[in-house]
């Protein structure tokens, strides 16, 4: 086979699997609110409570079983409690502190 085919081929290869690696939200995508709260929670809660809310680490609790109400939800994401970080400066606005807690409910049974 010739250089320049055995080129093109490989530049074809890794466009292909560029464009179709992972789900990975490109900016500029429109998202919903619910995939942004899920983007958030994944971001700045889940190195602690998992992607499914039930990780546990370094002593985070269960989310599944919380049921903690708006209010109560609104204080420990903002102000942290014993070894959850206040987590108002990563969230950077109220709206997205809604939508993470939003999200936490989603987890629930
Ligand atoms: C550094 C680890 C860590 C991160 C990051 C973290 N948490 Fe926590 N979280 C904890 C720990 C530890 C507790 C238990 C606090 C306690 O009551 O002693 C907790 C408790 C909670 C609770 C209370 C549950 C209940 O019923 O008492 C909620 C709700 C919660 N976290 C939500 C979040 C959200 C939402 C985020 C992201 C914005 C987040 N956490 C990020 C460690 C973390």
């Amino acid at each position: 086979m010739d250089l320049k085919i055995i080129y093109i081929c490989s530049s074809l290869l890794l466009l292909v699997s560029c464009s179709s690696s992972g789900d990975n939200v490109k900016p500029g995508t429109p998202e919903t609110p619910e995939v942004a709260g899920e983007n958030l929670f994944i971001m700045h809660c889940a190195a602690c409570h998992g992607d499914d809310g039930k990780l546990g680490a370094s002593g985070a609790k269960d989310l599944t079983a919380s049921r903690l109400g708006d209010a109560a939800l609104t204080k420990i994401i903002t102000e942290g409690k014993n070894g959850m970080p206040p987590m108002k400066e990563l969230l950077g606005n109220n709206e997205n502190i809604q939508l993470v807690i939003n999200h936490v409910k989603k987890l629930r049974h």
